[in-house]
């Protein structure tokens, strides 16, 4: 067992029926009733203390997996046997504080988790490095996901180092020029689908059951274990107090699945004390999960056509959405949505921080703002952002918000009268020190 990553195997189980399958078929879904599956940890007899003080431990070793912000918490990870581990020290992200973003939002002080500071800029390599050894473990020659962008960037350079094939189905004109540039460079056979992302998931389910390809959507139960990590290690960050709030994006859901499970998991091990509630927010455009909890009670989800500008949120059928309302009942956390202009100013208001973000992260923000106004958030409280993506995912996005570009010929193009005090758009000048100084002074009246 000593080269094994865990020391105890965790087990697999059908969200929905409760069977247990020794392993999982190439669709991750339950062979009994089609739903998703998820790991089970088993009993642990670790003294949390101890444990504790091992993953601090970790950090300052020098071995690879010691070094990862995911393997250093391996004993809440399924059982990987070490020599098929791939990593690229992902995790081990900063916790900002935002001050401006606080006082906007009309709270004491405010917190951010950046995932966007993971190798690939996106919370996907916490669940990329987990799952992708899984594949290799398992000998696939091929991996392969439909995304908006991120998914795939990170997928494309787990493959890469574990050399295996990468297959990226994304939608055509639907994603960031970063984004689809990384998975270029790292290799991946890309392929732009004439659909949405509900269209390339479509697909790639159908081609799963034809082909020894692996799946590495979210889906996989792999995936949402990496990214459980997030959450463990901004309780470490936090000393182990947990924050009254935590807010997250809500596309796919898995990620939101993941921090709450690792919540959850935490408390029931004794690890904290109490849950943080655990938010989830969505675009307008793309909000079927909203809409199922509002309109629905979360008894059934209603697919829609998606569309937002938060392009790696542009989902209509989230796949994980049971998964989420239970950590959203279980820690009793809020659905919000908000409109692209929320957005938008959200995530210029983050980037005046210092910090910056891809649009789909701002979505947390926005929403703060609308739970902090009808008081299910108040202001001594403690909140932490979960922050996505990385600001040049999507630069974009940030040069046609700055020029006043960002919703010309859009239904929003009468509504930006909130947002132009944040814009900010870089003045083409003679080059002369008297048009520089001019300049200045003029910036400086503004400013006073
Ligand atoms: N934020 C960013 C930057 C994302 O890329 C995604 C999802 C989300 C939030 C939502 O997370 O899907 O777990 O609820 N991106 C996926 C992709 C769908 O293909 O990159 P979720």
């Amino acid at each position: 067992m000593s080269s094994n990553l865990a020391n105890a195997t965790a087990t697999l189980r059908c969200i929905s029926c409760g069977a247990t399958p020794a392993s999982a078929s190439q669709n991750f879904r339950c062979a009994s009733c089609g739903d998703l599956l998820e790991f089970v940890l088993p009993e642990w007899s670790h003294d949390p203390p101890a444990l504790k003080a091992l993953w601090l431990h970790r950090k300052t070793l020098f071995k690879p997996l010691d070094q990862s912000g995911v393997w250093r918490f391996r004993e809440l990870l399924p059982e990987i046997p070490e020599a098929h581990a791939i990593t690229l020290r992902e995790g081990n992200t900063p916790l900002y504080e935002l001050p401006r973003c606080a006082r906007i939002a009309g709270l004491d002080s405010l917190q951010a988790k950046h995932q966007g500071m993971n190798p690939t800029a996106s919370f996907k390599d916490t669940g990329m490095t987990v799952a992708s050894s899984s594949a290799h473990q398992q000998g696939f020659r091929w991996v392969a996901c439909a995304s908006t962008g991120n998914t795939s960037a990170s997928m494309a350079a787990y493959a890469a180092r574990g050399n295996m094939q990468s297959l990226v189905l994304i939608p055509e004109g639907k994603i960031s020029w970063g984004k689809l540039s990384q998975s270029l460079d790292y290799g991946a056979l890309t392929c732009q689908l004439r659909t949405d992302f509900d269209g390339c998931v479509r697909i790639l389910n159908e081609l799963v059951r034809q082909k020894p390809v692996y799946l590495l959507n979210s889906v996989n139960p792999y995936r949402i274990e990496g990214q459980k990590t997030a959450a463990i290690e901004l309780m470490e960050q936090l000393e182990w107090e947990p924050p009254d709030h935590i807010i997250v994006p809500g596309g796919n859901l898995g990620n939101s699945s993941a921090i709450g499970k690792a919540l959850i998991e935490m408390g029931d091990r004794k690890l904290i004390d109490r849950l943080p509630k655990l938010s989830i927010i969505q675009a307008q455009g793309a909000n079927p999960f909203y809409r199922s909890v509002k309109e629905f009670g979360g008894a059934k989800l209603e697919s829609m056509i998606a569309d937002t500008q938060a392009t790696a949120i542009r989902i209509g059928n989230p796949a994980s959405w049971k998964k989420a309302l239970r950590v959203l009942q279980a820690t009793g956390g809020e659905v919000e949505q908000v409109t692209e202009i929320e957005i938008a100013e959200a995530k210029a208001e983050i980037g005046a921080d210092g910090i910056g973000c891809e649009p789909a992260s701002a979505v947390t923000l926005a929403g703060l703002k609308k739970l902090r106004k009808q008081g299910f958030v108040k202001s001594g409280e403690s909140v932490v952002l979960i922050l996505t993506g990385h600001l040049l995912k999507d630069p974009d996005f940030t040069i046609k918000f700055h020029r006043g570009e960002l919703f010309t010929g859009t239904p929003y193009e009468n509504e930006t009268a909130q947002i132009r005090h944040q814009q900010r758009a870089p003045m083409v000048l003679d080059a002369e020190l008297g048009a520089v100084i001019t300049a200045l002074k003029a910036a400086e009246t503004r400013n006073t």
